[in-house]
């Protein structure tokens, strides 16, 4: 009863302060404040000229150096890497309270945003040609198609309102790596895509960025520069979400896997440099090799109710994306009506008939070394490899190897394998890589380049 009592007398107390006690919700005066100096963007233009190639390069070949040696031997894991009990007790004098010993980039020194080494530099400067392309591709489709063609396909103006917001953030990853990498930076090219319509558009964009996304995380953590690596981490995060969104306006699953897979620089670079028509003739140029073209012959093709059922239904080699020409309406998923059969854009779409599946063959073809790519035509396809013998499928965190069958001359078949990362998550699902290699070796997420030298031609893989 006493308690009760106190209770009322400190409500009664409350009420009778009234008005003094401030509510959040209710300002008690309008402030206003001026805006804080913001950094330049770099220059755009945000739809550049398009088309191919058509002039002589002035130059030829992927920059380099001397070079030490024909690749990187393989070696045991570094004397330490053993060391440290992983008990859960700590090990080491605290450096301050709640801070444990160790990490890098912690003993409080200040952080500078610059590249430390060759590899920082060319790494950032690939990531720069990816924001680029982004920047134009996303303002040039919004350009390119009509208000009614957008509808027609099922996107609205807030979803093209999204879109153009995606353009939008690669002006800020542009202007962020150019800063880190200073006047030499790449500039903006003009580009070349493979795009008729916007359903062609909306795949592309999903397997470019695709590529941009993997092609960060390939090289992330191997960064000298670990202050580089937390602003880069920054911005492909963002990068991720619009890879996941171009799904959804595919009718796709947005993210059929567990894990997100990272590749080599030279694999980012194979992958977009065709797309990229021609950059001033001063522009700083990549270290990165140019792998041959990779045809997917029965490519799965999203826009279809059975995706599977596809044969030579793309744009060309690398990223081997849609071309619509031959989907009858009947066969497309557009407009179709059902779950699992539908394909409209939508948060997420179920799928009746797998886009890919184990035990699918898989037809390849693939272009010969020493073709010119990229920027003027002044880039040269390379490989190092012998003849292709495995088709090595990069997905989330492994790379699985299955035997090429019936080589002749530049083509073969192969059996999509059936693999698990864990109890539960099939492999090889979602937009993946898929390389031609001489060789099966094992290597896993943290040295994926050393399969460089046995890569012969790579692809993009619509596995679902
Ligand atoms: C602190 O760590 C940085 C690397 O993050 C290193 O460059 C620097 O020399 C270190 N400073 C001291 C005083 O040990
Ligand atoms: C180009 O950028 C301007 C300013 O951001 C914008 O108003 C315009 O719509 C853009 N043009 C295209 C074709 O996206
Ligand atoms: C789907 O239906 C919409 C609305 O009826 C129409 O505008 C569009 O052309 C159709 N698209 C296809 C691919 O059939
Ligand atoms: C290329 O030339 C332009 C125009 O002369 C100049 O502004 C730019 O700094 C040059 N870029 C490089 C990397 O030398
Ligand atoms: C889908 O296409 C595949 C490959 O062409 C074929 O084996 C399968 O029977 C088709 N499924 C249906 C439901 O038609
Ligand atoms: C694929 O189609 C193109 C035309 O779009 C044709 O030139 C090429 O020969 C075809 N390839 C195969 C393997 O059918
Ligand atoms: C798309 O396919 C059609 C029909 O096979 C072909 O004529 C056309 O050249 C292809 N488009 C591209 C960009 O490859
Ligand atoms: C979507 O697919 C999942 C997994 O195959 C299934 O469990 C679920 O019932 C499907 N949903 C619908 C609405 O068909
Ligand atoms: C890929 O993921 C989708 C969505 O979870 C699922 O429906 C499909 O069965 C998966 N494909 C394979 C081959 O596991
Ligand atoms: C592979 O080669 C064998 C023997 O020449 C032939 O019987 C078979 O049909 C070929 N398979 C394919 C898918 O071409
Ligand atoms: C392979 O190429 C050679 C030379 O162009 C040609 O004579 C031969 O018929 C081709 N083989 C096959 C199986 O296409
Ligand atoms: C796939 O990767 C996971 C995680 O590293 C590993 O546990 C698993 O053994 C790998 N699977 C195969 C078939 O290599």
């Amino acid at each position: 009863m006493a308690s009760n009592t106190r209770t009322l007398a400190v409500v009664a107390g409350l009420l009778s302060l009234g008005r003094a006690i401030p509510f959040v919700s209710e300002p008690a005066t309008t402030v206003s404040v001026s805006a804080t100096t913001t950094v330049s963007d770099v220059p755009v233009t945000n739809v550049t000229s398009h088309g191919p190639f058509t002039g002589t390069p002035t130059t030829t070949g992927a920059l380099s150096t001397d070079v030490i040696a024909a690749s990187v031997d393989a070696l045991p894991p570094g004397p330490n890497a053993y060391k440290y009990p992983s008990d859960g007790k700590l090990h080491g004098k605290q450096p301050a309270p709640y801070t444990p010993s160790g990490g890098l980039g912690t003993n409080g020194s200040a952080p500078v945003y610059r590249v430390q080494s060759d590899f920082d530099y060319q790494s950032i400067a690939v990531a720069l040609y990816q924001e680029w392309i982004e920047l134009d591709l996303f303002h040039w489709g919004l350009a390119q198609f009509s208000a009614e063609d957008f509808e027609a396909y099922g996107l609205t103006a807030e979803d093209r309102h999204l879109i153009e917001f995606m353009a939008d953030q690669e002006v800020g990853h542009a202007t962020l790596l150019s800063n880190i990498l200073g006047p030499s930076a790449p500039v903006q090219c003009t580009y070349n895509y493979p795009v008729s319509n916007v359903r062609e558009f909306i795949d592309f964009n999903q397997k470019l960025t695709r590529f941009g996304e993997s092609g960060v995380y390939g090289f992330m953590n191997h960064l000298d520069a670990r202050e580089v690596g937390q602003l880069l981490l920054q911005s492909i995060s963002t990068e991720a979400r619009q890879q996941m969104i171009f799904r959804q306006f595919s009718g796709l699953f947005p993210m059929p896997v567990w894990f997100e897979t990272g590749i080599p620089q030279s694999w980012a670079w194979t992958l977009l440099a065709p797309y990229i028509s021609s950059c001033p003739g001063n522009q700083t140029r990549l270290i990165w090799q140019n792998f041959p073209a990779l045809y997917i012959l029965n490519q799965p093709n999203p826009a279809r109710i059975n995706g599977s059922n596809a044969w030579n239904e793309t744009t060309g080699g690398w990223a081997n994306t849609l071309n619509t020409t031959d989907i009858k309406p009947e066969e497309g998923c557009r407009n179709a009506t059902g779950v699992g059969i539908n394909c409209d854009p939508c948060i997420t779409r179920n799928r009746s008939e797998p886009l890919s599946y184990p035990g699918r063959q898989v037809f390849l073809e693939w272009d010969s070394p020493g073709q010119p790519v990229g920027p003027n035509n002044s880039y040269v396809t390379s490989t190092s490899a012998k003849k292709p013998q495995f088709a090595a499928w990069v997905t989330q965190l492994n790379v699985t190897y299955s035997p090429l069958m019936n080589v002749t001359n530049n083509t073969a078949y192969t059996v999509q394998p059936d693999v698990s990362v864990f109890e539960g998550d099939p492999a090889i699902n979602g937009t993946m890589f898929l390389a031609i290699t001489d060789k099966d070796l094992y290597v896993t997420p943290f040295n994926l380049s050393m399969l460089n030298p046995h890569v012969y031609a790579l692809a993009l893989y619509q596995a679902g």
